[in-house]
């Protein structure tokens, strides 16, 4: 890669990479179901897309791929003469349709294949080819006769082979699951792609589900992007008045299936942008959509291995007098203490409670500077709040020496050390000078 020459690039570039450092972290070593309609296979984007999907491999991710071919079958059909027939949503796949679909995933997983077998020197790790892996992975039922509609060669998921696919990932291999099944009296079914993706997805209880769709994606009224939904959301959007595009609007069910059913988070984005996958998952902004059960970001009680980003948050402010220095295992021994906000696995900001009797400590409360004035030091504080008084807590103090104000137009009134308990009184630091803030809590 060049390095931009100019100052004003180089800092772009510094900043984007220390931006992207701690996403990469967090993915590694997670399962991504990854989907990608058989439109990716016939644009420019099919280039890009391979090789991001093998940097993503390069960096500890765990793959599963599973390709559309619904534009391939048509396009086969279409050659021959014959209209593609849909019902109910699904193909009806009869003998040609059967035989197109098997053409077609034969075609893109070789293609596919032969791609991500190329030489990708410039990725680390790249010394080592890329292996991937398909097989007899899926095992299919016919879908059967539904409202006097006979599907014949449409099949759905009966089982995945759970134990194989993660063999094979933990073998460091990418599966590439074609929407194939096939049955125990051996017939071949033609699938359902994003059935597929989200059945192998359960299956694995895989950290993300990925749907990367033709076109621009989710966009609202006004062509805005919808960045985030949850579940709820997803289902105002269903039922509301706006007609969506038919198969946004199955990918959305097929999200809001998949969160119901554990996956944590579901993305969709659409395949018009290169590096729209780099986007979505290494910035903040991402590109696509991400669906989730409740909001992403959550708050909850830290344990051991939330040290290290804590340690990350606070050590800035506590260099520059903001926050009292905490040294490792002092933070290790009262991580309980300690409640974070965390997003997509990463910790944004965090507080701790101190109890003694019926006056409890907020103590370092802190957000990450790029994830300030959003509400979530307010979030925080509510939750301490609320853990305090639960725990019989009716009164709540800080110390502070910069951030009176912020307490104070949020209920806190100014005390004295008088207001501590002896114990803390005994342990004010005279030198740092901070204020006392106080505030009464109502009973839970
Ligand atoms: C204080 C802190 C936790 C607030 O986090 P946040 O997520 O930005 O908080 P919110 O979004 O709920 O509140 C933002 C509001 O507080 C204001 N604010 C931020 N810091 C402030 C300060 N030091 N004094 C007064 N107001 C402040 C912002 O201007 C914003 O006001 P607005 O809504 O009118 O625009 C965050 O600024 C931080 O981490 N600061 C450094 C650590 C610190 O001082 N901790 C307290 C020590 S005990």
């Amino acid at each position: 890669m060049n390095l931009p020459t100019d100052k004003d690039g180089e800092q772009r570039f510094l900043e984007a990479f220390r931006h992207s450092a701690p996403y990469i972290h967090a993915h590694r070593g997670h399962t991504f179901v990854l989907l990608f309609a058989g439109e990716a296979l016939q644009g420019a984007v099919f280039e890009g897309l391979m090789h991001d999907i093998a940097l993503l491999h390069s960096l500890g991710i765990r793959l599963v791929l599973v390709p559309g071919i619904r534009p391939q079958i048509d396009a086969l059909l279409a050659a021959r003469g014959i209209a593609p027939r849909f019902e109910q949503g699904l193909r009806v796949t009869d003998e040609a349709a059967l035989d197109a679909a098997l053409q077609a995933a034969g075609t893109v997983c070789a293609r596919v294949t032969a791609t991500l077998s190329r030489g990708w020197s410039h990725l680390p790790g790249s010394r080592q080819r890329i292996r991937v892996l398909s097989g007899n992975l899926v095992v299919a039922r016919p879908l059967g006769v539904r409202e006097g509609v006979d599907f014949q060669h449409t099949g759905e998921v009966r089982r995945i082979d759970t134990e194989a696919l993660r063999e094979a990932l933990d073998g460091d291999r990418i599966v590439l699951l074609p929407p194939l099944g096939y049955s125990p009296t051996g017939e071949i079914f033609n699938l359902h792609a994003e059935e597929l993706a989200r059945e192998a997805a359960v299956a694995l209880q895989a950290d993300k589900l990925v749907f990367l769709v033709a076109g621009p994606g989710l966009r609202d009224g006004r062509r805005r992007r919808i960045s985030q939904l949850t579940a709820a959301e997803v289902l105002a959007l269903l039922s509301g008045r706006r007609r969506l595009d038919p198969h946004l609007e199955r990918h959305l069910r097929s999200a809001l299936l998949a969160v119901r059913q554990g996956i944590e988070r579901c993305h969709i984005i659409g395949l018009d942008r290169d590096g729209a996958l780099l986007l979505e998952f290494f910035t903040r902004e991402g590109t696509g959509t991400l669906v989730t059960a409740e909001p992403w970001e959550t708050i909850r009680r830290a344990v051991i291995d939330d040290v290290g980003g804590i340690l990350e948050l606070i050590r800035p402010l506590e260099e520059s007098g903001v926050l009292v220095r905490r040294s490792r295992e002092k933070l290790e021994t009262e991580i309980d203490r300690f409640h974070v906000l965390e997003r997509d696995g990463m910790i944004l900001g965090c507080a701790a409670l101190y109890p003694e009797g019926e006056v409890g400590e907020l103590a370092c409360l802190a957000v990450h500077p790029d994830y300030r004035n959003g509400g979530r030091g307010q979030r925080l504080l509510e939750h301490i709040e609320a853990v305090a008084r639960r725990q019989g807590i009716r009164r709540l103090f800080v110390l502070t020496t910069h951030t009176a104000d912020w307490f104070r137009e949020r209920g806190f009134h100014k005390g004295s050390l008088d207001h501590l308990p002896v114990r803390r009184r005994r342990l004010y630091n005279y030198r740092r000078n901070s204020r006392v803030y106080v505030k009464p809590l109502d009973a839970a």
